[in-house]
Formats: C-alpha cells, sequence, structure tokens
C-alpha cells in the first residue's frame, strides 16, 4: 500500500485548480443507467470511486469510453446483469446508487447491502421505504436487496417524506421517480449542491424534476429519457480542503476553478477563524493567511446548506493550530472522529466527549507515522503533517485516493515538501481492483 511522506513547515503558495466532485459524478454516472442512449461526462475527477463505479456500469453491461482523461461516454444499451455484487459494494457505498434507475427502467435491481463502514453505520432502510412507497416490493435474499416493481413493470409517483435528510437516498429517488408513472414529491429532501447537478442532468435527458436545492422535489415521471452531454460541478470539499491548506501552512493560495457559492458556510466559518478569503470572480478564491493570527471556533456538522460533515477533519487539523478551545460536533456520522487519536499522537492536544471533539490550541504538531481511516480523514492527515515540524509518514493512502485527484501533485506544486511512496504497481491509483485489505470503508 502506497504512503505519502510529508516533511512540514512549508507555507503554501501559487495557483491550484479543483477537480469535478465525486460526490456529483457518481450518481451521475449511475443515471446513464436510465436510458439507452449515450450520456457524456465531462470534468470526471480522476479518483479511485470513479474507476470503481466506472466498473461497476460495465458489469452490469454498460459501454463506458473515455474519448479524454476526464470525459466519460456511458451507453448502457445492452444491459443484461440488473445487480451490483458485494465486491463492488463493499468498497464504494456509492453502488447502492444503481438500484434506482436499474429499478425504474427494468423493473428490477438487486444490489448487496452495504454493511458497517469505518465512519459508522451507512443503513439504506429510508431508500427501501422510499422505493416501496413508489409501489415496489423490496426483500431480503442472501445479504442481497432483491427490489422489483409492481406487476405491470412501472413505479407509480407517490409522496415520499424523508424522517432524515439523506443525500444518496434523496438522488436514489430521484432517479426512480424519473422513469415513474405520474408525479413524485420529496420532502424534506437533501438540499446538497450535487442534488441539483443531478437534477439538471436528468432534466436534460428529459426528466421533469423542479425544486433541486429546496427540501421539496417534484419530479413529473416520463416514460423515457435520452441521451445528454454535462459537465460535472467543481468539487467543493477539495476547495474546503486547500482553503485549509492555506491557512494552516500560513501561506497564500489563488484556487481556481471552484464555485465559491457551494461553500458558503466554510468561507464563512474560515473568516470566523480569521482566514482572509477574497472571492475573485465566480470561480476563484483568494486565500491567505493571516494578519491576525487564528482564533478557535466552535462547529456543529449539519446537511447542506450547513457546515458540511465531509470538512470536519480537516477543520479539526486547523483548530490544533488556532488560538482557544473548539468544540467540534458531529451530528451526521457516528465514529468519525478516527483522525482525532492520530492528531494525538503528532501533539494535538484534543479529547472526545460523545460525538464532539474538544480541541485546544495552538500546538506544535510534530511528524508521525499514522494510519488513514478513511476519504476525510486521510486529508485531514495531510494537512496536519504540512504544519508539523518534521517528517510524517501517513499510511494507506489508498483512501485518500478514492477522492483527491493527485493530491501530492498538487500540493507539490505550490510549494509542499510531499511524496508518495509506491508500494507495488497493483497498489497505486491505476489498479482499478482494490486490495484485500482496500475494503470496508464505505462512500465519503
Ligand atoms: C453523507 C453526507 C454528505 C457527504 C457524504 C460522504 C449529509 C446529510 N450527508 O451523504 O454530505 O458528502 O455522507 O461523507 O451530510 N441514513 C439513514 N438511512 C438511510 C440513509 C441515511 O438512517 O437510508 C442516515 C445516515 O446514517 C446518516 C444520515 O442519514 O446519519 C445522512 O446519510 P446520507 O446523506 O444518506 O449519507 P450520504 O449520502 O453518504
Amino acid at each position: 500500500m502506497d504512503k505519502f511522506r510529508i516533511t512540514g513547515g512549508n507555507p503554501l503558495r501559487g495557483r491550484v485548480s479543483i477537480s469535478g466532485a465525486k460526490n456529483s459524478a457518481l450518481p451521475c454516472m449511475a443515471a446513464a443507467l436510465l436510458t439507452s442512449e449515450t450520456v457524456t461526462l465531462h470534468n470526471i475527477p480522476y479518483v479511485r470511486d470513479i474507476i470503481t463505479q466506472r466498473r461497476l456500469l460495465e458489469d452490469i453491461g454498460a459501454t463506458v469510453l473515455t474519448p479524454e482523461l476526464r470525459t466519460h461516454k456511458i451507453m448502457a444499451d445492452h444491459v443484461e446483469l440488473f445487480e451490483a455484487p458485494y465486491e463492488l459494494v463493499k468498497t464504494m457505498r456509492a453502488s447502492v446508487l444503481a438500484l434506482g434507475p436499474l429499478l425504474a427502467r427494468f423493473g428490477r435491481a438487486r444490489v448487496s447491502l452495504p454493511g458497517g463502514c469505518a465512519i459508522g453505520t451507512r443503513p439504506i432502510d429510508l431508500h427501501l421505504a422510499a422505493f416501496q412507497h413508489l409501489g415496489a416490493e423490496v426483500g431480503l435474499e442472501s445479504g442481497d436487496v432483491v427490489a422489483r416493481a409492481p406487476s405491470g413493470g412501472r413505479l407509480r409517483g407517490s409522496e415520499v417524506h424523508f424522517d432524515k435528510v439523506t443525500v444518496t437516498g434523496t438522488e436514489n429517488l430521484m432517479m426512480a421517480a424519473a422513469l415513474a408513472e405520474g408525479k413524485t414529491v420529496i420532502h424534506n429532501a437533501a438540499r446538497e449542491p450535487e442534488i441539483a447537478d443531478l437534477g439538471e442532468l436528468l432534466n436534460k435527458m428529459g426528466a421533469r424534476v423542479r425544486g433541486c436545492g429546496t427540501p421539496t422535489i417534484t419530479i413529473d415521471g416520463v416514460e423515457s429519457l435520452g441521451g445528454a452531454e454535462h459537465t460535472i460541478i467543481p468539487d467543493r470539499i477539495e476547495t474546503g480542503t486547500f482553503m485549509v491548506a492555506a491557512a494552516i501552512t500560513k501561506g497564500e493560495l489563488e484556487i481556481k476553478g471552484c464555485r465559491p457559492e457551494h461553500s458558503a458556510i466554510v468561507i464563512a466559518k474560515l473568516r470566523e477563524v480569521g482566514v482572509e478569503i477574497e472571492e475573485v470572480n465566480q470561480s476563484t478564491l483568494h486565500v491567505r493567511c493571516c494578519a491576525q493570527g487564528l482564533r478557535a471556533q466552535d462547529v456543529v456538522t449539519e446537511p447542506h446548506p450547513r457546515f458540511p460533515t465531509d470538512m470536519q477533519a480537516q477543520y479539526m487539523a486547523l483548530m490544533t493550530q488556532s488560538e482557544g478551545v473548539a468544540r467540534i460536533t458531529e451530528n451526521i456520522f457516528e465514529n468519525r472522529f478516527m483522525h482525532a487519536s492520530e492528531m494525538q499522537r503528532m501533539g494535538a492536544a484534543l479529547a472526545i466527549e460523545g460525538n464532539t471533539a474538544i480541541v485546544e490550541g495552538p500546538t506544535q504538531l510534530t511528524g508521525a507515522r499514522v494510519q488513514a481511516s478513511d476519504l476525510r480523514a486521510s486529508a485531514s492527515l495531510v494537512l496536519a503533517g504540512l504544519a508539523a515540524q518534521g517528517e510524517t509518514i501517513i499510511d494507506r493512502v489508498y483512501h485518500i485516493d478514492r477522492g483527491y485527484e493527485r493530491i501530492e501533485r498538487k500540493l507539490r506544486a505550490i510549494g509542499a515538501d510531499i511524496e508518495r511512496q509506491k508500494a507495488s504497481v497493483t497498489g497505486s491509483l491505476r489498479g482499478a481492483a482494490p486490495q484485500a485489505e482496500e475494503v470496508a470503508t464505505g462512500i465519503n
């Protein structure tokens, strides 16, 4: 398994470009299963989860061409298999996104139940209840979820109220409802920018989806969908991670190709902390740190438009360098503080009380040998390593490869002393198949 070696202390300076959003690309790729025509997606990030999703589509029978590195042409005209097997679901929970489109288009789908993962239990009960509202029969066979449309083969539109905001659940239901008979109204829908991106693609394919970005989404089902061409939105979490990278190294970065409005809450929080952030234009941020120093501020993770759970770990790294005590409360996932003990090994002063981490700063972090445990936790350890004195070795960086495009190259180009120590060819990003020990970590 590859490792990162980081020697901390360099202020990061220069320009960095943001890649496409993995969490938008994954549902948009799944949406291509809704039609026999070609769906062309641009700005797909070159990350491991995308390779896994591509493999899933190909296993199902779709053809995926990449005329350019970041463009996928997906043709699901010869679908033979209506299932996502355990081998794929266990490495990437987004595989469950195959359920909605397969069920809607072919009237049946089988997806292995995602197990528990490193950031807590990740149930899909809300997805399944939503499909039942649309008339599907849902059962469990040998650890797989098996869903069938009512006799006649078509789902029926319905009112669905999610008890809890679920991003993947909202996406799965939007795709299922797009081909259902009649109108579906989703109440308490997720409002993440990735939802609006999927809605835009579906509408380009001929769907009738309204209200994305609000808590109520209305979908008038159509009989069939066609091909479309769509550009994936920039990754707001990568944007946030680089904002923290500028701040934690006391550097100055121009972050290009981003969408500042998708990061509004993170920008606001970082400004409270003392980071100087200028919105240069609609796709560029200028981030500088920090004439007045960094001041600790509390944060609570909640569904969009509140502070994202996917920035919690990176924010924790920043709080180790900020003056005062910060309480960081994680409300979306249980067990999402695994980076905390690794940061403690680097000298961070922090304690965990239930779903709250209490961080006292500033502390001089020192390099150590640490282990990545999930995608965003890995990013936070990279950030801590960049701020630490001496050498940090981060083990199991396959987690970071799942969601950050060539992060070490991007960081090196702006002055970081970071290198990838390769274990073997199969451990690298190029190896599409994850190794046995690289599983059971779910999506993030
Ligand atoms: C979540 C985050 C998303 C983030 C992603 C990766 C939220 C609301 N969602 O999306 O921003 O990018 O993780 O880290 O912040 N739940 C159920 N039953 C279900 C589905 C979900 O109880 O059927 C619960 C989950 O356990 C969790 C919450 O609902 O506590 C949100 O889950 P969900 O939004 O579905 O997770 P992701 O789509 O993975």
